[in-house]
Order: C-alpha cells, then sequence, then structure tokens
C-alpha cells in the first residue's frame, strides 16, 4: 500500500490536519532512510479499527479519546523489593492520554487552569515534595475524629438505615455518595448540590469504570462530563470562597479549608489548584466503591471468605481501638490487610521515555515522523507485590498481624536504609510545619514516604513493599489514613449494630459502576 491510501483511512479516522497524530502521517516530504511507504497490515488495521468508531461520535471525540486509547500501551513493572519508585518512572503527566479531555477542555494538560500533584513529576512540586505536604495538611490523622467523623459515621448511618435492607447496596450508595464527597471537600450536601454537580460526578465514575470509548455508554458520559466541566469549576470556586470568608459553618471541617491555610503564596498550590483537586478527586474517592463491594462480599454469610470473617470476628471481639504503644490498633491493622488483599487500585502508573532516544539514537517513529508509540506507561503492579513470596513468608493467608513485623515510615531512617544495603537514604527528611493554628508537621521517611506527626506523636505507615495497595514512596496516597478511618467506622457500626451482608437472590442483578474499571452485578444487600 502506498502512503496516499493510508491517509485517506487515517483522515477518515479524525487524523486531520492540526493534531499530531496528523502530523505524524502527513508530512509531505517522503520521510529519510529511503521509507517512501507504509506497510499494508497498517491500513487493514486501520480500516478495521474505522469500522468499529460508531458514525455518532463527536470528531473531536474520536481525534482526542478513540485514536489515543487505541495507540496507548501500558506495560507491566516489576515488583519493586523496597517501598521506591525510581524517579524516571516519572508522575508528569501520568494520565492515560484519552482521559484528560475529562479534566480539561481542550483535551490536553492545561496547567494554566490548575492541576493536580497526582500528575506532577517531582520536580515540579517545589522543595522536598512541598506540593504534597500541603495537600496532606488536610489529611492528617489528628483531623480525622474532630473534623470528618461525623460527617463520615452520618453518611453511613443514612446508607444503611433499617429501610434500606435486602436492597442491592451499592446503586444505592452511588445515590448518597456525593453527599459525603462535596460534604467532605468544601462542607455541601444535599438539595444545596446541583444537579449538574451530580450528574458530572456519576458521569465522570461511569467513564472510568467502562473505560473503552467505542462503548456508547462511555461516550455519552464523557460529553457530559465536558460539557458540565465550567458549571462544576465555577461551583466549586464559590464554594472555596465561601470557606476562605468563613460564609459556611464551621469551614475548619473541610478539606479545601487546610488547602487554603496552607497553600503559602499559592505557588505550589494555588486558588485554581484546590479547585482542580476538589474534581480531581473524583478518581481518587471513587475507589471507595469497590473497596466497599469488596469488603462486603468478603463479609458476605452466605457468599464471604470463611478467613476474613473469623478474623473480623476475632478482631473486634478483642480491645479493637487501642494501639497499646504499637504503631497500629488492631482495628487498623485489620483494615490495612482488607486492602493488602482486596487492592482495589491495581498498579501505580508512571509516564515512560523512550530509551532508544538516548541508546540507540532517535527512534525510528521520531525520525519519520510517526508519533505512534507516543503513549506508553508502566504499571508498577500492586497485587502481585502485595502477594510476593520474597516479600512475606504466607501472602496468601489472611494475616492482618503481619505488619508488626514490618518497618513503619516513623522507621525508616539513616541507620535502616544502611541495613537494607544502600549507602544513604534516597531522600533527605524534612519538616513542613502546618500554618492552620495546629502543632503538626509533615515529615517523610528516608524512602520519601510523606506522614504526619501531631504534638509531637508521629502517625506512621506502613513504609514496606509488601504493603503496595497505597502505592510507594514520595508520591504514596495522601488519603490513605483517611480511607482506614472511614472503613474502621464503617466496620465498627457493622459489628456495633450487628449487620449483616448477603448476597440476593436475584436473577438479573443491576450492573453498576463502582470504581474505576469496576462494573460489578449488584447483589449484596444487608440486613440486622
Ligand atoms: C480506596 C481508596 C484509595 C486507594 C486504593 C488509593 C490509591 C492510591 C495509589 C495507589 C496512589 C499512588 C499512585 C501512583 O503512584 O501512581 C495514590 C495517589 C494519590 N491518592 Fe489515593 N487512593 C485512595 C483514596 C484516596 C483519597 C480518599 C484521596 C484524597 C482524599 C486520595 C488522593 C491521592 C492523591 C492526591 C494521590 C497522588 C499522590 C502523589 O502523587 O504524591 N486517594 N492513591
Amino acid at each position: 500500500m502506498k502512503r496516499r491510501t493510508f491517509l485517506t483511512g487515517a483522515a477518515a479516522l479524525g487524523l486531520t490536519a492540526g493534531t499530531s497524530a496528523a502530523r505524524a502521517v502527513a508530512a509531505e516530504s517522503p520521510p529519510s532512510g529511503g521509507i517512501t511507504a507504509l506497510p499494508d497490515e497498517i491500513a487493514t488495521a486501520l480500516a478495521r479499527f474505522r469500522a468499529t468508531i460508531p458514525v455518532n461520535f463527536d470528531r473531536a471525540y474520536v481525534e482526542n479519546v478513540v485514536v489515543p486509547y487505541f495507540l496507548s500501551s501500558f506495560y507491566e513493572g516489576e515488583r519493586p523489593k523496597l517501598p521506591l519508585i525510581d524517579l524516571i518512572l516519572s508522575k508528569e503527566n501520568a494520565l492515560p492520554q484519552d482521559l484528560w479531555g475529562l479534566i480539561y477542555s481542550e483535551w490536553q494538560p492545561t496547567p494554566e487552569e490548575g492541576s493536580t500533584v497526582f500528575l506532577q513529576g517531582l520536580e515540579n512540586r517545589g522543595e522536598n515534595n512541598l506540593r504534597k505536604r500541603i495537600y496532606f495538611s488536610a489529611m492528617t490523622t489528628d483531623l480525622y475524629k474532630p473534623m470528618y467523623s461525623e460527617k463520615v459515621s452520618a453518611f453511613f448511618d443514612e446508607l444503611m438505615d433499617p429501610k434500606f435492607a435486602d436492597i442491592p447496596f451499592m446503586r444505592h450508595y452511588l445515590d448518597y455518595y456525593f453527599d459525603l464527597y462535596w460534604d467532605l471537600h468544601v462542607g455541601v450536601k444535599g438539595n444545596a448540590i446541583p444537579a449538574e454537580v451530580r450528574e458530572i460526578g456519576e458521569a465522570f465514575n461511569t467513564v472510568l469504570a467502562y473505560r473503552n470509548p467505542l462503548q456508547p455508554i462511555v461516550y455519552e458520559n464523557y460529553m457530559a462530563v465536558r460539557k458540565r466541566l465550567d458549571f462544576l469549576r465555577t461551583w466549586i470556586d464559590e464554594r472555596v470562597e465561601d470557606i476562605a470568608n468563613g460564609r459556611i459553618a464551621n469551614p475548619e471541617k473541610t478539606l479545601a479549608w487546610y488547602w487554603l491555610k496552607n497553600a503559602g503564596d499559592g505557588t505550589h498550590f494555588s486558588k485554581k489548584d484546590i479547585i482542580f483537586e476538589c474534581f480531581h478527586n473524583f478518581v481518587a474517592l471513587s475507589q471507595w466503591g469497590n473497596s466497599l463491594y469488596g469488603i462486603m462480599s468478603r463479609l458476605s454469610e452466605n457468599d464471604g471468605d470463611k478467613a476474613v470473617r473469623s478474623s473480623f470476628q476475632k478482631t473486634m471481639s478483642g480491645d479493637f481501638d487501642h494501639a497499646n504503644g504499637a504503631p497500629y490498633t488492631p482495628l487498623e491493622l485489620f483494615v490495612m490487610e482488607l486492602f493488602r488483599t482486596i487492592s482495589p487500585n491495581s498498579g501505580s502508573i508512571s509516564a515512560i521515555h523512550d530509551a532508544r532516544d538516548s541508546a540507540y539514537g532517535e527512534s525510528p517513529h521520531r525520525s519519520l515522523g510517526l508519533s505512534f508509540e507516543r503513549h506508553s506507561y508502566l504499571i508498577t503492579p500492586h497485587t502481585a507485590t502485595s502477594f510476593s513470596r520474597e516479600l512475606w513468608k504466607e501472602p496468601d493467608t489472611f494475616d492482618p498481624d503481619r505488619y508488626r513485623e514490618v518497618p513503619t515510615s516513623a522507621d525508616i531512617d539513616e541507620e535502616k536504609c544502611r541495613q537494607v544495603g544502600l549507602a544513604r537514604c534516597p531522600f533527605d527528611m524534612t519538616s513542613f510545619e502546618v500554618k492552620d493554628g495546629r502543632k503538626v508537621s509533615i515529615t517523610n521517611s528516608g524512602f520519601g514516604t510523606v506522614f504526619g506527626v501531631a504534638d509531637g506523636q508521629p502517625s506512621p505507615v506502613c513504609d514496606f513493599a509488601g504493603f503496595a495497595p497505597f502505592g510507594f514512596s514520595y508520591r504514596r496516597c495522601p488519603g490513605e489514613q483517611l480511607t482506614i478511618r472511614v472503613f474502621e467506622d464503617f466496620l465498627r457500626k457493622v459489628w456495633k449494630e450487628k449487620i449483616i451482608f448477603r448476597k440476593l437472590p436475584l436473577t438479573q442483578p443491576g450492573r453498576v459502576p463502582i470504581g474505576p474499571t469496576a462494573v460489578i452485578d449488584d447483589n449484596i444487600g444487608f440486613s440486622r
């Protein structure tokens, strides 16, 4: 096949002038190296691909979502032996290319409109991971009880009111979830949340859950998100203003309040960034849905996991809320083990560089002007790491006590780094004092893992590669301890009120999008 035929196929695909992919195929002069035509296989593949795209899809959607989705590659990375991901695997713009249109109207990174720490390389976060520390100031464990737990408990009380017994749980959860989401972020719930704001959240989650952009449900929801993006930004902006000016009750019970207070001069956390984080967290908190489903499935009376059920019984029959000098309480250990085994987030995603640039000169794709390999990502796996036989003696056993034997982030200092064979700690240990009136600092381990110290009392996390569900090092999840506390509250309620979960006898359960890449049969209910 000659280049001309290829271009016809490319144009029909939406690879038109002005897009980088189009530039790749539309170069007028023949590429260097004597190659004048592209192989037949590509034309055939393009024609087959073209035939799968529904005709009603918006052209910009095809160009910016469908095509990049199919030109992206995800590679399985190694299971780390230490809880570290090397900086060469970058967080900078490490988002699958086809998802940018969900967060930016230009379909591509537009940091002037605000950005999230989740998509920033360490080199762009300010000194010593400053942006992450500002973010973390809203997440330290001292805040949970006085500021957030009432909201979380009220949410679970409503959700598990006896009148909702024996109905499919997850659809019901999703109907209320945004009340908790916006209450935590900006102190707004119920009728004060506009329909558009609920709709965009639901549409966002639906795209993440179904994922394949060729499915009409993904297309419709993707476009629904884009239609409401400006409305959402303006709405959050006004809510953040209300918090800044004390126009809501208890502004200190919102995440945004801590970001406002600790943003310094805003260089590394501007007001636009606060707005952006408030809705980028759609991605983060959507994982509570599949975590909840995973926990209920394991505790289910007729379809659960025997080992998990008996461990829950044992934990709750003891002194489950007291650490007695240890780093974690028994209930926290139980929740950690649930997360290791459920692993709601399958891997840490990194942007990677084409090694041929440095090792073998320019890559053929660049010299030919083809950008087909532009979107490549590496996934550092969580489940496989958490179940590694090199890291745990009995990885398959459900054993919350395993974390008593491995280091916490407060243990990883110079000496510990030397013990594991390093000449020095990969990260300097530094502290960021919060500016919101609390005596709290945000510090880090020698591996870069960030954690809080309140009134001199550290609240470390497990800093061991075998505990992978929240990622690793400087880029580890800042919402980990908040998440663990939320699920502790859930389990306390389940235990106290003798709530039981059961698989419901439904012939055709509803399909419900409960988290990233997770659409499940909604077939679990509760009763007392
Ligand atoms: C079930 C719940 C959650 C799971 C399993 C989870 C998992 C993760 C993982 C694995 C990472 C690391 C990603 C990487 O390195 O590529 C991460 C990062 C992050 N998470 Fe979470 N997360 C959860 C909840 C939350 C919550 C509730 C928040 C905020 C309130 C949050 C905010 C973030 C942010 C901002 C990052 C980026 C951190 C950085 O790059 O420095 N997450 N999360």
